[in-house]
């Protein structure tokens, strides 16, 4: 079955292989140089010389790892769709005094907006979406980090759908901390997660109590100086990982960018071609998941059924997204994912059987 889903997305041979081999101890040699491997690859990746740490969990632990190790008290949770929204649960969870700047979905947020609400407030911490999966929607980073900046608050990045896919330029940017998931762009199976951390939160790190254990950043950037983990990692997603980074390297982080934003332009034109619209805002749209507005208002239950004995498992859209536009009268949507090791080639035949499916399921 090929998964045209946001993730988990489908994963290669070479994957395949790489999770089946023998095990090793997590305290030897061998698995030095492996994290080692890996530790530089995802440096090059995030365009980072910060350490990208490595944990056995998905892409919310971290999340969580992110709001206990850096926010004291106050933090900003820019929503713009359903994982901004989950950030934002997690840091009440977490006991945190929480603010919101919520934009309307479809949109990104403006320097503007965030300006409004940042004036006069000091935040430990203001939490960015990069690319919100359930809408489409990429935030322009770059600019909006610039106003962080301008106060002392870090600024934490969720990647977990664009890193690998999008162009992030953490350095360059100036993230504090920019967090992953294995089963997204990097087309590995889920259970890893990956987070760059600047020397500044770090430090801020030192001073915050409750940081919990399983998610001490400080004791995860100790043990990443020593190419070793706190704990038992999974060694076999780290095989995979290794493989991945090479993989990348090959493909060449600029190819790999410009292959996924070639597939976000088809996708896009399919879109409009097929006389549906789409969802994000322009100048806006994720490199890595298109969201289209169902104008057409095509029962996508029933293309997501037929498309499954054609070997697609497929998305028909982000429920609480749709329950929310159908209840204020507007149209449902339905995204293309098209990240990781996707071709253009591949990405064609798929939206063709999609095509052809809508069409009999209209008739
Ligand atoms: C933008 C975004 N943030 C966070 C998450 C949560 O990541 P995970 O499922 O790896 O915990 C997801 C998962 O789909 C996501 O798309």
């Amino acid at each position: 079955m090929k998964l045209f889903i946001p993730g988990p997305i489908n994963i290669n041979e070479n994957t395949k292989k790489s999770i089946q081999k023998d095990m090793i101890s997590h305290r030897s040699e061998e698995f030095r140089e492996l994290y080692k491997e890996c530790k530089i690859g995802l440096q090059e990746i995030f365009q980072t010389k910060n350490p990208v740490l490595i944990s056995t969990s998905s892409g919310s632990g971290l999340m969580e790892g992110a709001i206990r190790n850096f926010v004291r008290e106050k933090v900003l949770i820019c929503v713009i769709g359903a994982f901004g929204k989950k950030w934002a649960s997690i840091a009440k969870a977490c006991g945190k005094e929480v603010d919101i700047l919520e934009i309307t979905p479809g949109k990104a947020i403006q320097k503007e907006d965030l300006i409004k609400v940042v004036s006069g407030k000091e935040y430990d911490a203001i939490c960015i979406t990069q690319n919100e999966t359930s809408t489409g929607v990429a935030n322009h980073l770059a600019e909006l980090a610039s106003i962080v900046r301008e106060s002392e608050a870090l600024l934490l990045v969720d990647a977990v759908s664009s890193m690998a896919g999008a162009n992030i330029k953490v350095d360059e940017i100036g993230i504090d901390v920019c967090i992953t998931s294995s089963q997204k762009c990097f087309a590995l199976p889920p259970g890893l997660a990956f987070a760059s951390v600047s020397e500044k939160a770090l430090e801020k790190a030192k001073n915050i109590e409750g940081r919990g254990y399983y998610f001490d950043f400080l004791e995860l950037a100790k043990n990443w100086e020593n190419n070793e983990t706190p704990y038992t990692p999974n060694i076999s997603l780290l095989f995979a990982l290794q493989e991945k980074v090479r993989e990348i390297q090959k493909e060449t982080i600029e190819k790999r960018f410009e292959r996924h934003l070639s597939l976000a332009k088809r996708a896009q034109e399919w879109a409009v071609e097929n006389g549906f619209e789409l969802f994000a805002e322009e100048n806006y749209m994720s490199n890595t998941v298109t969201c289209i507005k169902n104008t057409k208002k095509v029962d996508m239950k029933k293309v997501k059924e037929k498309m499954m004995p054609k070997g697609y498992f497929i998305d028909a859209g982000y429920r609480k997204l749709n329950e929310k536009l159908i209840s204020e009268g507007k149209d449902s949507t339905f995204r293309i994912p098209h990240m990781g090791e996707l071709t253009i080639e591949e990405l064609g035949e798929y939206l063709e059987e999609l095509k052809q499916t809508i069409m009999e399921v209209e008739k």
